[in-house]
């Protein structure tokens, strides 16, 4: 068996996830959002399942992620959580679902977690969520971070753009991400960030970060579900590569399916009762 098949074949838990910094492979994780998607990444091999607030845009059809609630996101990590066996299950928690208070935002995590089956929930931030952070941690909760390119923060930075290329807000970001590491999450997602500050922050703090439009220094990956399988027909971000094109596909069968039912040819005699 070679080093990657074992890791794959272990149920992963958020100590192993954490034990994987600086060893093994790069940790792999994925966005899944129904049953369907999470069969198919742990089919993939993925470490972990990341339901992630991201189904407003991807499924949704919304312009950001400050429309999707609480109720979304148990109703969607539920069928995740159902069809789940052996990859790490994390949650989003969505805008205003931790932002309130400590107690609003523990209140809120537990549900997740009850609901669904979450092993873990992620929430976007850094110093400003640490309160709220270490409410949730002291009900036993695994927190997974966000820093960077949060787009629960779209408003205030005024679009999707790549965070931390000045000096001081990077030196923020390390603050951050250290602050995150000391109160007690297991995991760090960096998204939209230099290489060379994914890279700083990578060797600032002792959890793995797991990076997203955040080059390769890094001890993991996150892409969207349907970014990697190019399931939309608009053009993707620079960060994403498709290892297939879904959309597509699915557009040529479903002509030519109509193009059988206009011309009399669907269903033929053996797909049909007799
Ligand atoms: O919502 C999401 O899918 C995410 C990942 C892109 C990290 O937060």
């Amino acid at each position: 068996m070679s080093s990657n098949s074992h890791h794959q074949n272990k149920q992963m838990t958020v100590p192993r996830f954490l034990g994987r910094k600086g060893k093994g492979p790069p940790l792999v994780v994925l966005t899944a959002y129904d049953a369907p998607t999470a069969l198919a990444a742990e089919a993939g091999g993925v470490d972990a399942l990341l339901v992630g607030d991201s189904l407003g845009n991807v499924l949704l059809g919304e312009p950001s992620t400050l429309t999707v609630t609480l109720e979304q996101m148990i109703h969607h990590a539920r069928a995740v959580g159902r069809v789940r066996r052996r990859a790490l299950l994390i949650v989003d928690m969505p805008w205003m679902s931790y932002h309130v208070s400590p107690e609003d935002a523990l209140r809120n995590a537990a549900r997740v977690v009850r609901d669904s089956g979450a092993d873990a929930i992620k929430l976007e931030g850094g110093i400003k969520r640490v309160p709220a952070i270490r409410a949730i941690l002291d009900a036993e909760i695994p927190v997974m971070g966000h820093i960077g390119l949060t787009p629960q923060s779209v408003l205030r930075m005024g679009g999707y753009r790549v965070q931390g290329r000045e000096e001081a807000h990077a030196d923020a970001l390390v603050a951050d991400a250290r602050a995150l590491a000391e109160v007690g999450v297991f995991a760090i997602v960096l998204e939209g960030v230099p290489e060379k500050l994914a890279a700083r922050i990578t060797e600032s703090v002792e959890v793995p970060t797991i990076g997203i439009g955040a080059g390769l220094h890094c001890d993991g990956q996150v892409l969207v579900f349907h970014d990697l399988l190019g399931m939309s027909p608009e053009p993707a971000p620079k960060f994403v590569r498709r290892y297939a094109h879904i959309y597509e596909e699915q557009v040529a069968a479903i002509r030519r399916w109509v193009e059988d039912v206009r011309s009399g040819t669907f269903p033929a005699d053996d797909e049909t009762y007799h």
